[in-house]
This record gives structure tokens, sequence and C-alpha cells, in this order.
């Protein structure tokens, strides 16, 4: 088999990593496993932006996309693979040989690349799904691996479905697999069917039974569908894999996959146990969640292990009373240690840029002149309309500052009429390039009036599909953020706006969601013109 050798050269051949013998590698699929879960896609700067945070954070190998899927899929793996300092970058691939080659196109760039091919392996997956004998799956499996062996040493094979595939079929294609070039194998219980007990159980007889298994490296890969996805990855591990796939906040495909900070936090928390080390830096873990939800608006769940508002409270009086005498009564791990501050009250109107810079780097923020200066003057108006500024005020502020900053159409002043006495009325000016334009138009309510404004202002046809509010902190003068989610024939498209007004920050979010929407016409419009 010969591959083009315009798209294949000599130096585009990337070796994995050696690792050594129990570390078990994070392998993050948020941008890609996580970002197919409806309402969950990101802009290519958005995804640039995670995946700078996941390398930062030392996520061993960050799955950026499935580069055949759209031409901005495949913009976007090349342009992290370009930009990866440690991390490998892997492209997931189909077993046809055009997502293979374009796959190992959009890898080329990497200092490591890997491509990751699956098939399905089920009867059920097999027959229905891919209408293939398991012979064709198997021969397919070999073809794909062997090719994509022409562009890097870094092959992983994926059997989809695998906990619900016949074991002696599943054999043969593991072994023929790895015969064929590929050095990870990773088993997903796609649908979230196994026990932990099964899933193990699943590795040890394959490793046992396969005569070439000691030549690759096994991953796990579970879904949550019966809430069993950490429970079955770690027990995975416990079976013999040295890979976990997994996305930060559980992120993914209906109940989401394994969530990277419970697996990492398992691990350093139950060493007793848990005989493993991973590379992440776990103060990250915190941030890292925040801007996940932040560029998707999946709100993280209060209650969620980790990284959930409540991990760290302490609300009952017999809780308060033993943390007081001694955290460990009530803490397994110190919310320091996953980059959450004690002290969430910091600044006010009398704090000066200097500290806010300060703060800012201590949240894990750094950003440049212009932003800085923008954002401390929004800290200021709200310092004055509000008492207490907390770190999460900051946090919605600059997120939603950093992730707006390059918007074409940015809200400019609003005025609302509301109350009883319909209707309800609200005048708009939006910059749009640089030029003020204003619409006063009336609603069902005053976001309805607003929407209409925008919709006036800017003509279009999108679907309003999720318009959510959150409180930031708590009070009657806390901020809110707003979530708009919008779709226009192709995925859909969140935007988040702040601000302690619920009804500016509706528009905000709307403005956003807008911004990402046009951004994306015009990518795909250039993207037809040159090719
Ligand atoms: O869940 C799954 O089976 C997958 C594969 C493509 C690895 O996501
Ligand atoms: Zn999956």
């Amino acid at each position: 088999m010969t591959v083009p050798t315009d798209i294949i050269a000599p130096e585009a051949v990337t070796r994995p990593i050696d690792f050594h013998k129990d570390q078990v590698r994070i392998f993050d699929t948020t941008l890609r496993d996580g970002e197919q879960c409806p309402g969950a896609s990101m802009t290519s700067e958005e995804k640039l932006e995670v995946a700078e945070l996941l390398d930062e954070m030392g996520v061993d190998i960050i799955e950026a996309g499935f580069p055949v899927a759209s031409d901005g899929d495949f913009e976007s793996v090349r342009e992290i693979a370009k930009r990866a300092k440690n991390a490998v970058i892997a492209g997931l691939s189909r077993t046809g040989v055009a997502d293979i080659d374009r796959c190992g196109a959009a890898i080329k760039p990497a200092r490591h690349g890997r491509i990751h091919t699956f098939i399905a392996t089920s009867p059920l997956h097999m027959k229905v799904k891919l209408n293939m004998t398991p012979e064709e799956v198997l021969a397919a499996t070999v073809a794909a691996v062997t090719r994509a062996r022409q562009y890097t040493d870094d092959v992983e094979w994926s059997a989809e479905d695998s906990t619900r595939a016949e074991i002696d079929f599943l054999c043969r294609c593991i072994e023929a697999a790895i015969d064929a070039g590929a050095t990870t194998i990773n088993l997903p219980d796609t649908v979230g069917y196994a026990t932990p007990q099964e899933y193990r159980g699943m590795f040890e007889t394959v490793r046992a039974r396969v005569p070439n298994s000691d030549k690759a490296i096994f991953s796990v890969h579970c879904h949550d569908d019966l809430g069993m996805a950490v429970a079955n990855s770690l027990a995975g591990v416990a079976g013999g894999a040295r890979q976990i796939e997994c996305t930060i906040n559980g992120l993914g495909e209906r109940a989401g996959n394994a969530a990277l900070e419970e697996i990492v936090m398992a691990i350093r928390t139950r060493a007793d146990v848990l005989p493993y080390e991973t590379g992440i830096e776990a103060t990250m873990l915190n941030r890292a969640s925040k801007l996940v939800s932040a560029v998707t608006s999946f709100p993280v769940q209060y209650n969620k292990a980790i990284v959930g508002r409540n991990a760290f409270a302490h609300e009952s009086g017999i809780h308060q009373h033993g943390m007081l005498k001694d955290a460990n009564t009530y803490e397994i791990m110190t919310p320091e240690s996953v980059g959450v501050s004690k002290t969430s009250l910091v600044m006010g109107k009398h704090s000066g840029r200097a500290a806010f810079r300060e703060k800012l780097k201590e949240m894990g923020y750094e950003l440049g002149e212009n932003a800085l200066n923008d954002a401390f003057k929004r800290f200021k108006d709200l310092a004055d309309r509000k008492k207490l500024v907390y770190d999460e005020d900051i946090a919605a502020l600059v997120d939603d500052e950093i992730l707006n900053a390059h918007d074409r159409i940015k809200v400019a002043a609003l005025t609302v009429i509301a109350g009883t006495n319909g209707p309800q009325s609200a005048a708009l000016t939006l910059d749009i390039d640089g030029e003020k334009k204003t619409h006063q138009a009336t609603g069902n309510g005053p976001i309805d009036a607003i929407f209409n404004a925008i919709r006036a202002l800017v003509p279009h046809e999108a679907n309003l599909d999720l318009f959510q509010v959150h409180a930031v902190t708590h009070g009657t003068d806390a901020q809110a953020e707003v979530s708009v989610r919008l779709s226009s024939g192709g995925p859909s498209v969140t935007g988040k706006g702040a601000d302690p007004d619920t009804l500016v920050a509706s528009a905000r979010a709307y403005i956003a969601a807008l911004n990402k929407l046009t951004a994306r016409g015009e990518r795909q419009h250039a993207q037809h013109a040159i090719g």
C-alpha cells in the first residue's frame, strides 16, 4: 500500500513517548468525545485554549478531534498539533483510507502525533451499523492500522462496543491489530454497560490470551450510562490497562465519559489501593473544569465530585464543628490540592490594578496588557455596583472578556422597560464592526424584547435552542451568568455573558453566540473559496 508523497514525508513519522511502567497515561478526549455531546461544540479558538491548558496540565495524549468530520475539525487538530509542547496529539479516524489520510495530514505538524483508528466489534454493531461480517471487520482493522503506521509509529486501535463483543473474535482482532503495528489497544465500554468486575475481567482475559499483548499498551474508555465510568476505568487499570481515556467534567455523549478530575484524584487520594501515578498537575483541575464549562456552557453539577461548587462546602453544624477542630474529619483531600482557594472573598472597589493582576495570576489567568485593562475596567465597574466581589465574580467577568474579546458585534447600550404593564420594550445599541446601530423593539417580556431588537439589528435565521441563567454567587446583587445556544443548520453554538444585570448578561450571551455563528459561517465561506 502506498501513501501519496505530498502527504507523507519521512520527517512526518512521529514516535511514541517513553513512559515508565506504572505510570497511567491520561488520554483526554474532551475535544473529541466531549465535543460530540449535543450543544457542547467549541470554536477553533476555544479548542486551542482548552488544548493549551491540557498540555500545560500534564495530559499525556490530547485527542484533538476527528479530522475527516469537517474542515474546521481538520484545521483545529492541525493547529493544536503545531502548538502542543509536551502532549501527544491524536486524531480520530474510522478505518477508511480517506479518514486515515486526512488524520495523518492533520497530525503531521505534531512533535508526537497519533492516529486513533476504530471500528465496531460487537455482533449488533457489525450487523446493524456497519453491515459487515466479522471477517470484513478484521480485514478493515489490519488495513487501517497498516496504513496509519505509514504516517506515525504511534497508532491506537479501538474495538468500539468491545464490552458487548464476543471474546474470541475480540482477541483475534487485537492480535491482528498489534501484528499490523498498533501500539495502543483501546477497549471501550461504548454504551456504559459493563460492571467493574466484568470490565477488569475482560482486560485480564485478553492480556492472557492474546499472544502478542505485551507489545501494546491497553487502554480504558468508559461511558457513564449507569454511573460507573470512573469505577470501570479504575477496574480496567487493575486488569492491566495503562491508559485512561476521559474528559474534563465528564463531558461526552449521553451521560458522558469518565471524568478526568475524578480519576486523577482517586489515584492520588487512594494511593494505598491504587498504586499508579499520573503526570497531571492536580492544582490545575479546577481551572480546567471552569474553562471547559465556560466554553461549552455546560454547567458543572453543584455536587459534582472534585470540581462541583459544593465539593468542599460544609453546611451542617456537626460537620462545621468537626472541620474547625481538624479538617481531616470531613475532607479526604484539600480544596487547594485541586486548585480551589479557601478564601473566596477577595477584592473591593479600592483594590488597585497591581492587586487585580496579582489576583488573576493566582487564579491562573495570564492576560495581555489590553485584555488586562479591559478586565480591570469591568472589575471596577462591578465593584462599584456590588459590595462583595468574589473569585467566582472575577472568573465570570474575565471568562466573558477573554471569550468575547475578538467579537465583531458588541453590546454598547441597553435600556429596558419591564413590569406588569406590557408590552415590554428594549432599546438596544450594538457596536457592529465599529459602527453603532440602535433599535427599539417590544416583546412578550423583556428578554423577548431584547432578542427581537438583536434580530432587527442583525437579521438572521438561527433557532434559539437554550436560554439559561445562573447566579455566579449568592445574594441579590450577584452577577448573572447567562448561556444562549443557537443553531442554524449545523452544530449548535453557545455564548455566555455575565453582568449583575440579568438583562444585560442575556443580551451579551445572545450576541456572543451570534458572533460564533457568524465566525463559523465566514470560516466555511473562506474554506470553500480556497478549496
Ligand atoms: O465510545 C467509543 O467507543 C468511542 C470510540 C470512538 C473510541 O468513543
Ligand atoms: Zn466514547
